[in-house]
């Protein structure tokens, strides 16, 4: 038999191409970040915006939790909300700087008003993102090919959110914008698409071996609106990846009720949340590779039911190849590192099911 043109070789990329693979991979979501004392050590220092905009930095944090646990994957350290300066947003970190509290995104000059989406610029990566190709190519030389590394953006409607809402405010005004004045909504979903995927081509064209689409909060939309005014726009980001030969995944939660409708708009994986079954997910996704679904609070604790969830997550997503063990969203702050350990063994040391 002779092996397939361009097969991959690491088994997170295998995976995401639905090969066999000799360990499920794992990754998680915020594997950098503020439950690592060497992450906040460096925070102590730099605020979060000055850390994502340090190629130095950005490749340390990044390799740091690949060092610590044994990861299958890396993940690009920088924000979804990183590129909203370039398009003319007064983006800040405040309250998060120097290592204090809960750094929350704010933005002074929220988008409110069709003129307003009229004055957004398309950012250009090579002149207003340098730090981010930069940081990529440190991030691979740190790495030094052990584990692939994934870029990511946010998707459109995640993205929108923040910049309509001035920051974590919830969704009134973004859904309100679609209601009253749909054209601005397009316009705008038009344009963070746009800025979606000149990111994503540049971190490729740096070394980004995979890409993930934060669409975090897409369950916030009905189905009639996600068809009117988020899928045509994600179909679209994905089309865009699809010739540069890397695999793609989109990433939401609460959107258990749309994976089959999810599952139709090109990416090569769907990562899910932990309200369904993950068997129940990759049956309603038969031809998509499937990441997920540990409940993040269990790394929390009890230990032993953390173990035990591992276990039975790792079997009912194991059933055929294709499956990223993850969780449904990102790891919280209080999370123990050693169980973050823990799980990280527990699913390397799991007999991976043959044919
Ligand atoms: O997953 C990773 O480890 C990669 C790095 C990464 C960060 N943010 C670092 C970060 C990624 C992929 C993101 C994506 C992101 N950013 C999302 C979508 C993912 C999700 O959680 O649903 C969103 C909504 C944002 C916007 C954002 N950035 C918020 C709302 C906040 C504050 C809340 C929080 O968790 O602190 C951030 C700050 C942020 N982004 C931190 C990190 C490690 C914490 C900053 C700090 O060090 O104080």
């Amino acid at each position: 038999m002779s092996p397939i043109q361009n097969e991959p070789t690491h088994r997170f990329l295998r995976a995401c191409r639905n090969l066999p693979v000799d360990r499920i991979p794992v990754w998680m979501m915020r594997q950098a970040g503020r439950y690592q004392p060497t992450y906040r050590a460096v925070r102590q220092k730099v605020g979060f915006l000055e850390l994502c905009h340090s190629p130095e930095l950005i490749a340390q944090v990044t390799a740091s939790p690949i060092d610590e646990f044994g990861f299958d994957a890396a993940i690009l350290f920088s924000d979804i909300l990183i590129h909203l300066p370039a398009m003319g947003l007064d983006l800040s970190f405040e309250k998060g700087e120097k290592g204090k509290g809960d750094g929350g995104p704010k933005i002074a000059n929220p988008v409110r008003t069709r003129a307003d989406v009229d004055a957004l610029k398309i950012p250009d990566p090579a002149r207003d993102l340098p730090y981010v190709a930069a940081g990529i190519q440190a991030i691979q030389k740190t790495l030094a090919g052990r584990v692939p590394l994934i870029g990511f953006v946010g998707g459109p409607f995640t993205v929108a959110s923040y910049a309509v809402e001035g920051g974590s405010q919830g969704f009134t005004r973004l859904k309100t914008l679609l209601y009253t004045d749909p054209a601005a909504a397009h316009a705008l979903f038009e344009k963070l698409t746009r800025a979606a995927i000149v990111q994503l081509q540049a971190q490729i064209e740096a070394g980004a071996q995979a890409v993930q689409i934060f669409e975090s909060w897409l369950g916030e939309l009905g189905r009639e609106d996600l068809e009117a005014y988020v899928f045509p726009y994600l179909a679209r980001i994905a089309e865009a990846v699809r010739p540069l030969g890397v695999p793609s995944i989109l990433f939401s939660t609460t959107t258990s009720t749309h994976i089959a409708p999810m599952a139709k708009l090109g990416y090569d994986v769907l990562s899910v949340d932990w309200r369904i079954p993950i068997a129940e997910a990759r049956a309603l996704a038969p031809d998509l590779a499937m990441q997920g679904n540990l409940d993040s609070i269990l790394l929390l604790g009890p230990k032993a039911l953390l173990l035990e969830r591992t276990r039975k997550l790792l079997e009912e997503g194991s059933r055929r190849p294709g499956y990223v063990f993850n969780l449904g969203h990102g790891i919280t702050p209080p999370t123990p590192p050693e169980n973050v350990k823990a799980v990280v063994d527990a699913v390397h040391a799991f007999p991976v099911p043959r044919g």
